[in-house]
């Protein structure tokens, strides 16, 4: 299957132009389609990019690690930034309780409670439920001949499995995947007042929903090691007694499970999504891939890096600094270009090529340092066994129809690939 040809002009004066002019606030729909001719003209031209609203966007590698790396200068603190978009709502009260937009102690806390749900121990009890439920849903897809990628297949696997890991009952997960999409939706760089409306619905539900879930977890109790609302509720004031700084309060523990949810959904979807799609449009890699099946795992890697589900990043600087030769005062806001970086020459030997057998791989697919993704090993598992097992299920697997792309900048996925398999 031959790639389309780029929207984008070969005259690097014009890309420089285009680079010059980037404004993630203004995005067009070939950057939405493919970003990554213009990520290397921002890396060439102008990596640490002022854009119209004040902020800066990066997109050379060791620029994007170095403000990762620094938590004391570079802030996850996004109760300023917040607030212009949604107000005193309960997406403000959502994003803001969250571990991934706040700074220690708050976020030390959260991220040290959660650590038991995230043990090789719990990975392992996970990965024989991906197994299962993979094959159950390749079954089913077989049985029909044709399938939608992403319905069918890539979103059912996380939303069970957060299901799994949450203890919600197996007839109440048909809103989560809804609730979360609309959630994420309202961190896009510009938002609807439909979108707005549909993030806050979501939380106000979501919140419900899982106070409900709580009592009566609290009241039949669980004896799931891997399940992580009970280890919670264990670390809450839920439970009341001693150590109450070290405990999360009732709304810390509600926001922190719906984020858990969010984290994993849409991001491995898009992993599954994506990965497939790369196959699809390299079939020497589909056949390397089948011939040798033990490759999946740095093949997974790969997927990762060149077509990133998360695109986008973001810090505030807390005092002026100077990031790659340039100084940014004081309150600067960054946007940390994921996507750019992973295809950075200076990084990556040859970065456009697909190469199933990459090592190293240091992408930046899960960020890096204290907030470094705390599911990085469970995408992975289910990375590898979706897309394993799925290339290895079908002899013949053929688009049927034209993919459609989700059309955001932060997360990178498809809504719809329409597939014939055989
Ligand atoms: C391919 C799939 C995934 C990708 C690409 C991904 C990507 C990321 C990235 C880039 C961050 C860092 C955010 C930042 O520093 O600003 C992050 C954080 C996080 N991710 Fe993932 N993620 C994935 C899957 C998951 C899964 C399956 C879970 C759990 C069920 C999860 C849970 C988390 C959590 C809890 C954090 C916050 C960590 C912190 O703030 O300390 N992620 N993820």
């Amino acid at each position: 299957m031959a790639t389309p040809a780029s929207a984008w002009p070969d005259d690097p004066a014009a890309m420089r132009a285009a680079a010059l002019a980037f404004d993630l606030k203004r995005l067009e729909p070939r950057f939405l389609d493919d970003p990554y001719p213009l990520y290397r003209a921002l890396r060439e031209n102008d990596p640490v990019h002022p854009m119209p609203d004040g902020s800066y966007f990066l997109s050379r590698y060791d620029d994007c690690v170095a403000v990762y790396r620094d938590a004391e200068i570079w802030s996850s603190d996004k109760r300023v930034d917040f607030r212009p978009n949604f107000g005193e709502s309960l997406l403000y009260e959502h994003h803001t309780t969250s571990l991934v937009f706040n700074d220690p102690p708050y976020h030390t806390r959260v991220r040290r409670l959660l650590a038991p749900a995230f043990t090789p121990r719990a990975l392992k009890a996970l990965q024989s439920r991906v197994e299962a439920l993979v094959d159950r849903l390749l079954d089913a897809i077989t049985a029909h001949g044709r399938c939608d990628l992403i319905d069918d297949f890539a979103s059912a696997i996380p939303v069970q499995l957060i299901g799994d890991m949450l203890g919600v009952p197996q007839n109440e997960r048909g809103p989560l995947r809804g609730w979360s999409l609309a959630i994420l939706g309202a961190l896009e760089p510009v938002l609807s007042p439909e979108q707005r409306a549909r993030g806050i619905a979501a939380v106000a539900e979501f919140k419900a929903y899982l106070a409900d879930l709580v009592a009566r977890r609290r009241r039949e109790g669980s004896d799931d090691e891997s399940e992580i609302l009970s280890i919670l509720i264990k670390a809450s004031e839920f439970s009341g007694g001693d150590g109450a700084e070290e405990r999360l309060s009732k709304l810390e523990l509600l926001h922190n499970c719906i984020f858990l949810l969010n984290a994993g959904h849409e991001t491995t979807t898009n992993l599954i999504g994506n990965g497939i799609d790369l196959l699809l449009r390299h079939p020497e890699a589909l056949e390397e891939l089948r011939r040798e099946p033990a490759l999946i795992d740095t093949a997974v890697e790969e997927f990762l890096r060149l077509e990133s589900s998360n695109q986008l990043g973001n810090r505030r600087a807390t005092r002026d600094t100077v990031l790659g030769g340039v100084a940014l005062p004081s309150g600067s806001y960054v946007h940390i270009g994921i996507g750019a970086a992973n295809r950075d020459p200076a990084q990556f030997a040859d970065p456009e090529r697909l190469d199933l057998r990459r090592q190293p791989n240091r992408h930046l697919a899960f960020g890096t340092g204290i907030h470094a993704c705390a599911g990085m090993s469970l995408a992975r598992m289910e990375g590898v066994v979706a897309i394993g097992r799925f290339v290895q299920r079908f002899a013949a697997i053929e688009r049927d129809g034209a993919p459609v792309r989700g059309g955001r900048a932060r997360f990178r996925g498809f809504l719809r690939y329409p597939l014939r398999v055989g």
